[in-house]
């Protein structure tokens, strides 16, 4: 193989759930002003899953139109980040592996570490393209973010799925090899086996995520990273979107950089679009925060863009990707936008009705009703099992 082959990502998708909680709706329930959301922690809306959709069906949605367009022939590998896991030994992957009619010929396996996972997949994925470019890799980074109702992280929640192919010679965006690491034990957003919702200290988590902005800044820089003059933009993992704000400030500090608060905006914007409707997708939002860019603008072609990547616990790691000029002829900025716009607003009744009622657990046969607008459904669960259907066109 020659030593300077591209690798990186040749396609990328994304989906959401079916419902939305703006927060204006929510702000009626909690009394605060409804700019502490839209100013102070740069939300507007969250996506909510609808009873029938979970982590398997949302990246199923996502990864259906790449496997149209490029068919499973290269695919050796799908890796599956999640922090919402549904099962303890059953990757979720699995499942889409019949859900997509993938090749028996295939490893499938779950990533874990908090919004981190996604990246590691990312990473693990070239190295195994590197090895054989003839292969390609099917990331999925699929997240339900859920916590305590009526506790700060409530209006930070949301829901969405990226799945991006991992191939040599990619056509939207080639990775550079510089990576900068970063990871400490830390006690500042975690989730027990038992719980269904994040334990988080806020405050300390937004610290630490700024401390490894500098710990992985150093590590990047150290080996041999670009300087951040030549980043075209910075895409974070955007827990809500102000957070990518005030880490641009950070790394611009770290970086040695005199930047005004206009000028962090304006770097930052095109990248918090598709977020600030959606709200924390942990795993997969960052790439959200990718696919705005790219969709957002189809002049980017031979820029770099750097990627901060954030996982509570914590680990994180910056690394930077080239556009690839004539990227714009393969994104699918339509059908990202339809898929955040098509979402059925609910109220916060309809909201606490869905949270109150989670999978029963007692083993029985239990149907649920058809909700989701998507392509894949989760239609029962029985005998502990969760059985999924597919419902749209594909199921043709
Ligand atoms: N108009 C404009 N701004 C207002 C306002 C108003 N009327 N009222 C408040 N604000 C501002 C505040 O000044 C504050 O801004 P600064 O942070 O710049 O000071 C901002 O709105 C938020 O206000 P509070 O700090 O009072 O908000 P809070 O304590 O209720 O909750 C939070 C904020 C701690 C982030 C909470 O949403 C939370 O716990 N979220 C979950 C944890 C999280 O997302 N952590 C991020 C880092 S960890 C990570 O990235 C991993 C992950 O995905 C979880």
């Amino acid at each position: 193989m020659p030593p300077d082959l591209p690798v990186g990502i040749h396609d990328l998708s994304f989906a959401t759930s079916s419902l939305v909680l703006t927060h204006t709706e929510l702000s009626k329930h909690t009394g605060a002003n409804v700019a502490k959301y839209h100013t102070g922690i740069g939300q507007k809306a969250m996506s909510v899953p609808a009873a029938d959709e979970d982590i398997v069906t949302m990246a199923a949605d996502a990864a259906a139109p790449v496997i149209t367009r490029h068919g499973t022939g290269r695919i050796r590998t799908l890796l599956f980040a999640t922090e919402t896991s549904i099962d303890q030994s059953k990757a979720a992957g699995v499942y889409l592996h019949s859900l997509l009619r993938l090749p028996s010929a295939i490893r499938v396996v779950e990533l874990k570490q908090a919004c981190y996972s996604g990246t590691a997949a990312l990473q693990f994925a070239a190295a195994l393209v590197a090895r054989n470019p003839e292969e390609q890799v099917l990331v999925l980074a699929s997240d339900i973010a859920s916590y305590d109702l009526d506790s700060p992280g409530e209006a930070t929640q949301g829901a969405a799925a990226v799945a991006m192919l991992v191939s040599a010679k990619p056509a939207l965006v080639e990775l550079c090899p510089a990576t900068g690491l970063h990871t400490d034990d830390i006690a500042d957003f975690w989730r027990p086996n038992y719980r269904s919702t994040a334990v988080v200290d806020g405050k300390k988590s937004a610290a630490a995520y700024l401390a490894a902005v500098d710990g992985a800044w150093r590590d990047y820089q150290a080996r041999g990273g670009l300087p951040l003059e030549q980043l075209r933009t910075v895409c974070y993992h955007q827990p809500f979107t102000r957070m990518a704000f005030k880490a641009h400030q950070q790394l611009t500090n770290a970086a040695g950089i005199k930047s005004s608060n206009k000028a962090i905006e304006s770097t930052i914007a095109p990248t918090t679009r598709y977020n600030e409707t959606i709200g924390n997708s942990y795993t997969a939002s960052l790439y959200l925060a990718l696919a705005a860019v790219l969709d957002g603008n189809d002049t980017l072609g031979e820029e770099t863009i750097g990627f901060f990547s954030y996982g509570s616990g914590s680990v994180a790691e910056f690394f930077a990707g080239r556009v690839v000029p004539g990227y714009g002829d393969r994104l699918r900025t339509r059908a990202h936008r339809e898929t955040i716009a098509r979402r059925r607003p609910i109220d916060y009744a309809a909201y606490l009705k869905l949270r109150e009622h989670p999978l029963p657990h007692d083993g029985g046969m239990h149907l649920i009703p058809r909700q989701t607008q998507g392509n894949f459904r989760l239609c029962g669960i029985s005998n502990h099992q969760r059985l999924y259907e597919v419902v749209g066109p594909l199921s043709a």
